[in-house]
């Protein structure tokens, strides 16, 4: 396959790693406007760098990983659309939800495979507690408990540019929800505050600190708590109980809780080192989504709904209201 992939930061490095080891790969061409980062992953990962991003997306790709800034996802995934090429795209789909439903509409109207980088539903972790649930292990589910925390606050021109804590962050935690239970959320109800100190919360109005109640179709409550900064490192736990038992996925727990299930996420890094088999795996069910032997890990669809429920918690956080998900009324809520 010839793979393109645009952004070679953080997470596109990473990525281009994974590609590189990919035996059905078989070129790959990577661009960046910082040429000299774009160079040093190109001679890590044997790849080449593209003149341009437009030479890059003319080049006749089998596949496109976009993993450039949030800012510049929806015309970059506009354009590959419409040129015809599979993409996977780093989360977010787009910065605003009117934006994430054009792309949806367009995507689902183009029948071009796109998928969205929400990696926990690739984690071996997750899909062990998903399995608990399709195989009736848990019973009928009553509560979920959720935890992220962030080792440290992000850098300040990271938040201008973040959507706020329930875009940026629990955002994942309102995927992943939908995807372990089976279940759609409902309500949601959110309360914050902004009490690390950290530059960046108060000017943007932002909240580094929150409690998130969610409802779900099939009566399951969840709690959510988030953190920008955790004293004691990063920390990612799902806690699912039911009439059956109570199952735990935690990167904090250094021990498995049930069954082994813990130990998979165990980890004393940050999200790269306690995802890693997780981003590996979604790169290449997408190449599997791409060569029509695989099902979508995460489509648009998917990624409208969890940036939808984020909307709609800002909204209750900044009101000190309940919303309902089914009256929700995206016009004056997110635009
Ligand atoms: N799914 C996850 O868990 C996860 C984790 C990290 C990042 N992300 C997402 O991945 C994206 C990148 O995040 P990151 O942490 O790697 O950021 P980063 O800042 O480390 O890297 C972004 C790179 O993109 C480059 N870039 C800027 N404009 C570009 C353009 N127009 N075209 C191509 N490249 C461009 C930058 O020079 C930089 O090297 C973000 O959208 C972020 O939300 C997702």
């Amino acid at each position: 396959m010839r793979v393109g992939l645009l952004g070679t930061g953080r997470i596109g490095a990473f990525h281009a790693g994974t590609l590189a080891t990919t035996s059905r790969v078989g070129s790959l061409t990577l661009w960046d406007p910082r040429a000299e980062v774009a160079r040093a992953v190109a001679e890590r990962v044997g790849g080449r760098v593209a003149e341009s991003p437009s030479a890059l997306l003319g080049d006749r790709l089998d596949a496109l990983l976009i993993c450039s800034p949030s800012t510049t996802h929806e015309d970059i995934l506009t354009e590959a659309v419409h040129r015809g090429i599979p993409t996977f795209c780093e989360k977010p789909v787009a910065t605003t939800l009117d934006a994430t439903a054009r792309l949806l509409t367009l995507v689902e109207s183009a029948d071009v495979p796109v998928t969205i980088g929400f990696q926990r539903r690739s984690d071996p972790g997750y899909q062990a507690l998903r399995q608990r649930v399709v195989s009736g292990a848990l019973g009928k589910l009553y509560l979920a408990r959720m935890v992220s925390a962030d080792e440290a606050p992000p850098p300040a021109e990271y938040l201008a540019c973040s959507g706020g804590l329930f875009t940026d962050q629990s955002v994942h935690d309102f995927d992943i929800v939908r995807y372990i239970t089976g279940e759609e959320i409902v309500s949601v109800y959110a309360t914050g505050a902004a009490l690390t100190g950290a530059a960046g919360f108060a000017e943007t109005a932002d909240v580094d600190t929150a409690v998130t109640v969610l409802t779900l179709s099939g009566g399951t409550i969840v709690s959510l708590t988030s953190s920008r900064h955790s004293a004691t490192g990063y920390d990612v736990t799902f806690e699912l109980a039911g009439s059956g038992g109570v199952a735990t996925v935690s990167s904090a727990t250094r021990q498995p809780t049930v069954d082994g299930v813990a130990d998979v996420l165990a980890s004393d890094g940050g999200f790269l080192a306690t995802f890693a088999a997780a981003y590996r795996s979604e790169v290449g069910r997408f190449l599997d989504y791409v060569e029509g032997i695989g099902d979508n890990p995460c489509s648009v669809h998917d990624a409208f709904v969890a940036f939808s429920v984020a909307q709609a918690a800002t909204h209750s956080r900044r009101n000190g209201i309940p919303v309902r998900l089914d009256q929700y009324e995206l016009e004056g809520i997110s635009r």
